[in-house]
């Protein structure tokens, strides 16, 4: 099992000084990353190699066939869906086929978004942070290309009562266990232990089955929200406050944003807001989501907030970009999880996000500050009468234009889609795509230096993961 240290070891080693040389010198050196301009990842001159690994079409771009293939979905928010099944009926079967419509899905498209990229052909390629490489021997990361948000949102559709068993039946949890036994095989696993690995798990029920196999990559998440009852699981310690995660943690993995689902609206056709507060979503929720009720009842009768049950569908989206788009302040309580798709959609209406969620998680921290166009407030101020609204009612016309505009010059980091046909092509040099490798670059040295704590250790020593602290 465990090989001697070779010369390619101490290649690595003096290569992840050299990084985390660089790495220091970069970081400290460059200016403070709070104007986007100055971020514009073309100038950075900067990528990273990526190896995509080989695996059969059945675990990402089928899927999708599987999808689209389906008999007509009753599932509320299937409507556009069910209309391009009709369509594709005439179509030629060999064209690049898009990601599901259903907000519910669509939301979680990074998976997507992000293969396209990789997929797409040097010459074409312009300005993409991730380079292809065809050795993993050369490449920092390695992309584990399954489509795993389909996969589990396939089977939901298929069939929701095998989910959680680990059963024949089950499609989703079968091609979860392909996924990972081929991985594991693998030489470039079998030399890292999977630390350089990349997955992406934007639903919080990708991968359900595998996650403990999994925790040592990087994985690509919208929150940590689905996490922490496998980590409280975990954890032996339930008296502190202290979140012990052991499975996910800022140090190794890379909060990336959920696919906004509302037009972007520019800050030049910026009309007069009318309304003081907006929420749109639903009223009952799990979890940290119970807080939402409450904060619903505090101001549905109040004068200047409108509050919406919506639909997943045509209408519901009209509904939202009219909330959105007139009123200065979108409310984003937590609901089953800490996040949720409408942050993004309040920062493409640049409607200011007003996030009462005490453990959030947020994409792209340290390179944009979401306090300089967000409200912060905490779960028990939202919770006081009237604090609120008083509160948000004390901004002046002056810091909301301010917040604005900061507001519009982020809009485009949180942008997946590069309208191409199957995401291949070039993609903004701004873009989400960009930033989400940009996030994992910056893992790189720690991630080479736990492969060589990992590699000294005597053979048959375990250790127990431990990613807490952040
Ligand atoms: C789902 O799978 C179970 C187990 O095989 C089966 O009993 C049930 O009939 C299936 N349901 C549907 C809707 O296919
Ligand atoms: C959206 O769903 C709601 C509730 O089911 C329904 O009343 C409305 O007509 C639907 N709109 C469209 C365009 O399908």
């Amino acid at each position: 099992m465990s090989p001697k240290p070779s010369s390619f070891f101490l290649a690595l080693s003096l290569l992840s000084l050299f990084s985390i040389t660089f790495f220091y010198h970069h970081y400290t050196t460059a200016p403070p990353p709070l104007k986007i301009s100055q971020t514009t990842l073309a100038a950075t001159q900067n990528s990273i190699k990526v190896y995509v690994l080989d695996l059969p079409r059945s675990l990402n771009y089928d899927i999708l066939r599987k999808y689209w293939a389906l008999s007509d979905d009753t599932r509320i928010g299937s409507e556009v869906d069910n209309e391009f099944r009709k369509a594709l009926l005439h179509r030629d079967s060999g064209k690049l086929l898009p990601y599901p419509e259903n907000p519910i899905i669509k939301q979680y498209s990074a998976e997507y978004w992000i293969l396209g990229d990789l997929l797409t052909p040097e010459e074409v390629k312009k300005e993409s942070y991730a380079t292809r490489v065809f050795d993993y021997r050369e490449a920092d990361v390695i992309f584990v290309p399954f489509f795993a948000t389909l996969s589990a949102e396939l089977q939901l559709m298929i069939n929701k009562s095998v989910f959680r068993k680990k059963v024949k039946e089950n499609e989703d949890y079968q091609r979860q266990r392909i996924v990972v036994d081929l991985v594991k095989k693998s030489e470039a696993w079998k030399r890292s232990g999977g630390r350089d690995h990349v997955f992406v798990l934007t639903d919080p029920v990708a991968m359900w089955h595998v996650k403990d196999e999994i925790a040592p990559s990087v994985l690509l998440l919208v929150d940590f929200g689905g996490w922490y009852r496998l980590d409280s699981k975990a954890s032996d310690d339930s008296s502190s406050e202290m979140i012990h995660h052991t499975q996910v943690s800022l140090l190794k993995d890379v909060i990336v944003p959920y696919m906004h689902l509302l037009p972007r609206l520019h800050i030049s056709q910026n009309q007069k807001r009318r309304t003081l507060l907006y929420f749109k979503g639903a009223k009952h929720r799990h979890r940290g989501g119970l807080v939402r009720e409450k904060i619903w009842d505090l101001l549905i009768n109040e004068p200047g907030v409108i509050m919406e049950d919506g639909f997943p569908n045509a209408t519901g989206k009209e509904q939202s970009i009219r909330g959105m788009r007139m009123s200065e302040f979108c409310l984003h309580p937590a609901g089953d999880t800490p996040t949720s798709c409408r942050l993004f959609d309040a920062i493409q209406s640049l409607c200011i996000p007003v996030i009462v969620s005490d453990n959030i998680e947020l994409p792209f921290e340290g390179i944009v500050d979401y306090s300089e166009f967000s409200v912060f407030v905490a779960v028990s101020d939202a919770l006081s009468p009237n604090w609120l609204l008083s509160h948000l009612r004390s901004y002046s016309e002056e810091q909301k234009d301010g917040f604005r505009k900061k507001m519009s010059r982020v809009q485009p980091i949180f942008v997946y889609d590069n309208g191409h046909p199957g995401g291949i092509g070039p993609i903004p040099p701004d873009g989400a795509v960009n930033h989400i490798w940009r996030k994992v670059h910056q893992k790189l040295p720690l991630i080479k230096e736990a492969i060589i704590r990992e590699r000294r250790k005597p053979t048959g020593v375990s250790v127990p993961l431990r990613c807490h602290c952040t």
